[in-house]
């Protein structure tokens, strides 16, 4: 399968999935509940699901299994677009090529649908019907609340908007730089990596090997978020471009330049690419993402 058709799988699932669960809550407040699918099913790579159905699938775990996962991280990830977008964060106006939900509704409602989607999340884990076993679906809420939370992607957005919310910014360090996009997109991206061995009761190996590939890939993807800001084009990229440098961000292209930045994006590929070594071919999925990450125009 080519990576644009396993990433098309992905996303037909977990569309499909999200859409019948937030159908399916009918004791929603009407607005809150289309502010929730507006957030949702309004477009999106589905990069997340993508990485949480392959890893599953490398492991032995069924599609089924893993798409409770993959739904309850993808609620999060929107969540977390949505409050990224405020007026108090980034202030954007612009999302997946529509308008963001503030935009489209208004901020309270915006933030009533962040904090809703962030919640229901949790909720599909630990339902008794999520199709997991208790003590797995245990291990995935705190697992995915470590990855979500403070030491995680809200730390990260902390760090993220401390550096240009602040009067007198520090100039920041590579390490500063790297600590900051672990934490604020890293943290979700090595959650998905991670589930399938999760799920799938594997060796510590194993969970170590698709840690490293994780926290690889998901300092590559801010790298290239970030040099999609600097290179991008609006209307492809499906949000504003050229807004971190004019926002006094710290990232990779604003202390390093575009070529530093590509030359740290292609050392992070090869770190992603040796830890799925042992899997071979089996792994042909998850290599082509590593690919993608040098290559996406969105
Ligand atoms: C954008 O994430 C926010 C970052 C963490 C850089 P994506 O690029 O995965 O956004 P969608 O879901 O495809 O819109
Ligand atoms: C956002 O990083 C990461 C999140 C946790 C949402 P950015 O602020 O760079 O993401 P975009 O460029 O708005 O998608
Ligand atoms: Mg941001
Ligand atoms: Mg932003
Ligand atoms: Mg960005």
């Amino acid at each position: 399968m080519t990576f644009e058709a396993s990433l098309q799988h992905a996303r037909v699932l977990v569309e499909d999935d999200l859409a019948r669960r937030l159908a399916a809550s009918t004791d929603i407040p009407p607005r809150l509940l289309q502010a929730m699918q507006e957030a949702v099913l309004g477009g999106g790579k589905r990069f997340r699901p993508f990485l949480v159905l392959q890893s599953a699938g490398l492991f032995g775990v069924d599609d089924a299994t893993a798409l409770t996962v993959a739904a309850s991280l993808e609620a999060i990830h929107c969540y977390s677009l949505v409050h990224d977008d405020l007026p108090a964060m980034d202030n954007d106006a612009m999302r997946r090529g529509r308008p963001t939900v503030w935009k489209a509704y208004d901020e309270w409602t915006a933030i009533l649908a962040g904090d809703a989607l962030l919640t229901i999340a949790f909720q599909w884990l630990a339902e008794p019907n999520s199709g997991l076993s208790p003590a797995v679906a245990n291990r995935m809420v705190a697992e995915l609340a470590r990855a979500a939370g403070p030491a995680g992607m809200v730390g990260g957005q902390m760090i993220d908007l401390e550096a240009n919310k602040r009067d007198e910014p520090a100039r920041p360090t590579l390490l500063h730089i790297k600590r900051l996009q672990e934490l604020k997109t890293g943290a979700l991206i090595r959650f998905a990596c991670r589930t399938g061995p999760l799920l799938g009761g594997s060796s510590a190996g194993d969970i170590d090997a698709l840690t490293i590939y994780g926290e690889a890939l998901g300092l590559a993807f801010q790298i290239s978020d970030d040099l999609l800001d600097a290179t991008g084009n609006a209307a492809e990229v499906g949000k504003a471009v050229a807004k971190d440098e004019a926002a006094g961000k710290a990232t990779l292209v604003s202390l390093r330049g575009l070529a530093g930045a590509r030359a740290v994006l292609a050392e992070t590929q090869a770190r992603a690419r040796n830890a799925l070594k042992p899997y071979g071919a089996r792994a042909a999925a998850l290599l082509d993402a590593v690919d993608f990450m040098g290559q996406r125009k969105s």
